[in-house]
């Protein structure tokens, strides 16, 4: 062991409550589409009522006659204007106005400008259009569809993992299962709507737009209307919920961005939640068939994993889970293959938690039909399949904390009151399941800068052109490393003017900008330290490296210490400042470069050379099958996470619940319905679309286990967003079998799944 290495219980960090939590609750925070504007102008979409075809003519007389209509941007105004590119931050390529082809449904064909809000959506539901209409092809199963590998069609998805000779250990297993499993189409529906505000200053265009990626936008958007980067600038003060959906810039934010110039005057376009299914992403639609085979004694022999994924004509999104699912267990012999089924969509996008939401849901569904199928204990299945190196690269985990989790979690829940038999446990008239499911979610960092400025009073300011999503944690590792107080520490976040920083994404927020600010504080501490011991210094004589930074002090190790603003007056300067790059192990400089280019490089998860890494979690679900109805309750859900440090438990905490809250809505509610006639979604609101209440959500209870990880990065982060939200739903599946012997293996499940 690290002798190093700080003790677990010190690698919690203080359960602060959020910096922001104040002003959201009060309605203090301003929103993109908050932000005070002058002589703003409205805009308004309007969209396809067709899923593919071709727009033959509009008819905009209607609308141009509406008093207070300014403008209407459509098809020849866009011209001059890049498509939106495919793969940047995952954007989609569809470039709506650019041609008259329609690939999707709810497809943009034109903005109406206007004096007010209200005219501009009467102009807007006022052009009507005329279509050459083919008919479209909605989903799986759809004629017209066509089938492709995934593999290499995306940069975001190089192969399907494999190792050994699958086709043999399978054939020669004892025990087999081999099932099909599905999940629908989701939105993410964050409650703050998707808006751009566009506004320019001479040359300089200023866009105010709820993003998880402003460094990446800039260079996208500066890229599609042909300008200098450098005149581009993203302001996202605050996100009112994006889980992946304003990680990708759409084609609106050029479009409204067109619109203000040819007008000369700030445009703000904030699209409806029923226009918002059809113009951002979404979850795609999954099918799965796994094959698992094992012996006797439980241990796997053999696994394979099918993948199958709805995605739009012309991009190839894959979520491609099976890189994780097939580094699980140890499984002796792997095969994986994922392919895109491309339909009349528009592109589907990250969704929180991928790849591994919705991959994972079905390979620990099929563990728990495994573990039944031996007559074994779901979790002894687990214990007895814990690999020591992953199956495919053989590659050792960098820190694998998976049976503490479940070990853990299982106390808490009370698993070993459990009886084992299905149908067994009852109370009155509801029928009760107990199941379980491990969560994984891969611990990925990307280059990252950061500023950082302390005075000689000790006020403290952090920069860095990363978001708020809501965890505050840069301020605590400031306050931390320069030893003040929170209340000294300010955080400017959410402008591209600041120094980059990768997509909030994937996990790697905390741990990417933790790096950053920590190295910009210790080249701080660096320069105070040689300040205070130099000659003249009131440390004089002490050695640098021995110097404690703490309570507005630096502090030698014989006793003598010194106030830093005495240090700073020996050294007749007001402020330090230092910016710092930061750059994961193994990263050239070529991505650091690319960062300040608007573009993010993974690594970490299975992409590094000497390890492996990943969070793990896992999930104990109790549900309530009333014997009659067949409504189903889950009144009790327990969840143990190990995460590397854990840099705030209140937030992180809360993280991890809304992960598990969400994984119940994926389990029981959540489901995009797709009317197959037309490609076109149906319950495009939150009246329909559904979505957990607190009338569902009853004991929720969070574990966090201990785990120092210094491999991962050097803040020991490993990162928790979307690790809460993967287990969730196979838990559920997992307890409703156990419940009613029922395996339900299509989410969600719903009541008539249950009625025998
Ligand atoms: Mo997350 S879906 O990578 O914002």
């Amino acid at each position: 062991m690290d002798p190093a290495a700080p003790k677990p219980k010190e690698n919690m960090g203080e359960p602060l409550p959020r910096v922001d939590a104040r002003l959201k609750v009060t309605g203090q925070a301003h929103y993109p589409a908050d932000l005070p504007t002058a002589n703003l102008a409205y805009g308004a979409l309007a969209t396809s009522s067709i899923a593919k075809g071709r727009v033959t003519k509009l008819h905009l007389d209607d609308a141009r006659a509406v008093p207070g209509l300014l403008d209407i941007v459509t098809y020849g105004d866009m011209d001059k204007v890049e498509k939106p590119k495919f793969g940047n931050a995952g954007a989609t390529s569809i470039g709506p106005l650019h041609d008259r082809t329609i690939f999707h449904d709810g497809q943009i064909i034109a903005l109406a400008v206007a004096e007010t809000f209200e005219a501009a959506e009467e102009a807007a539901q006022l052009i009507r259009a005329d279509y050459e209409e083919e008919k479209p092809s909605a989903s799986f199963d759809s004629p017209g569809t066509k089938t492709i590998p995934a593999a290499g069609k995306s940069p975001l998805f190089k192969e399907d993992v494999k190792a050994g000779d699958f086709d043999a250990a399978y054939a020669a297993a004892a025990v087999r299962i081999d099932a099909r499993y599905s999940t629908p189409t989701q939105h993410h529906n964050p409650i703050e709507l998707f808006s751009t505000t566009a506004f320019w200053q001479g040359d300089q265009l200023i866009v105010h737009e709820p993003s998880q990626n402003v460094t990446g936008w800039k260079a996208e958007l500066a890229r599609e209307l042909k300008i200098d980067p450098a005149n581009v600038r993203i302001v996202s003060p605050f996100i009112g919920g994006a889980f992946g959906s304003k990680g990708p810039m759409t084609p609106r934010t050029a479009i409204v961005a067109v619109a203000a110039k040819r007008l000369g005057r700030p445009v703000r376009c904030v699209t409806s939640r029923m226009q918002a299914f059809g113009t951002q992403t979404y979850r795609a639609e999954t099918r799965h068939r796994i094959r698992i085979g094992a012996g006797e004694d439980g241990r796997i022999t053999a696994f394979a994993h099918e993948g199958w994924e709805v995605t739009s004509r012309p991009d190839p999104y894959v979520v491609g889970g099976t890189s994780a699912t097939g580094r699980m267990y140890d499984y002796g012999s792997v095969l994986t293959h994922v392919s895109l089924v491309q339909a009349d969509r528009n592109t589907p996008g990250y969704m929180r938690s991928p790849p591994e939401t919705p991959y994972v849901y079905a390979l620990e569904n099929a563990m728990d039909e495994m573990a039944v199928a031996l007559g074994m204990d779901p979790v002894e299945f687990r214990r007895i399949n814990e690999p020591k190196a992953e199956p495919i690269g053989k590659k050792p985990f960098s820190s694998r904390s998976l049976i503490q989790c479940y070990e853990q979690a299982a106390n808490a829940f009370g698993w070993a009151k459990r009886d084992p038999k299905v149908g067994a446990m009852r109370d009155g008239d509801w029928l009760i399941g107990m199941g379980c499911a491990t969560a994984i979610y891969p611990t990925a960092v990307a280059p990252c800068a950061a500023r950082v400025r302390l005075t000689s009073d000790g006020d403290v300011r952090v920069q860095c052109g990363s978001h708020e999503i809501g965890t505050g944690v840069r301020t605590q590792m400031a306050s931390q490393r320069l030893g003040v107080s929170i209340d000294k520490v300010t955080v400017e976040m959410g402008d591209s003017s600041l120094p980059p920083a990768p997509v909030s994404g994937g996990s790697i927020s905390t741990a990417s900008v933790c790096s950053a600010v920590l190295k910009a504080c210790d080249a701080i501490r660096a320069k105070l330290s040689a300040g205070a011991t130099a000659e003249g210094g009131p440390l004089a004589g002490s050695h640098n490296e021995e110097l404690d930074l703490d309570g507005g002090k630096l502090a030698a190790r014989g006793g003598a210490s010194a106030k830093i603003e005495d240090v700073f007056k020996a050294m007749q300067i007001g402020a330090i400042e230092e910016y710092a790059e930061f750059a994961p192990k193994g990263a050239t400089p070529e991505a650091v470069k690319k960062l300040y280019a608007g573009q993010s490089e993974f690594h970490g998860g299975d992409q590094d050379e000497d390890s492996v890494k990943y969070a793990f979690g896992a999930e104990f679900v109790e549900v309530r099958i009333n014997s009659y109805t067949r409504e189903i309750r889950v009144p009790r859900n327990v969840g143990a996470f190990a995460a590397g440090r854990i840099m705030n438990t209140r937030t992180a905490r809360s993280q991890l619940m809304g992960g598990m809250i969400w994984g119940i809505g994926q389990a029981l509610h959540e489901a995009t319905e797709v009317d197959r006639r037309y490609a076109r979604y149906v319950n495009r609101d939150l009246q329909d679309y559904l979505v957990p209440v607190n009338a569902d959500i009853r004991d929720l209870q969070v574990i966090l286990v201990p785990e120092v990880d210094h491999a991962v990065n050097p803040a020991g982060v490993k990162g928790l967003g979307e690790l809460g939200n993967v287990g969730t739903a196979a838990a559920v599946a997992s307890a409703v079998y156990h419940a009613t012997g029922k395996r339900i293996r299509d989410l969600p499940i719903r009541i008539d799944q249950l009625i025998a």
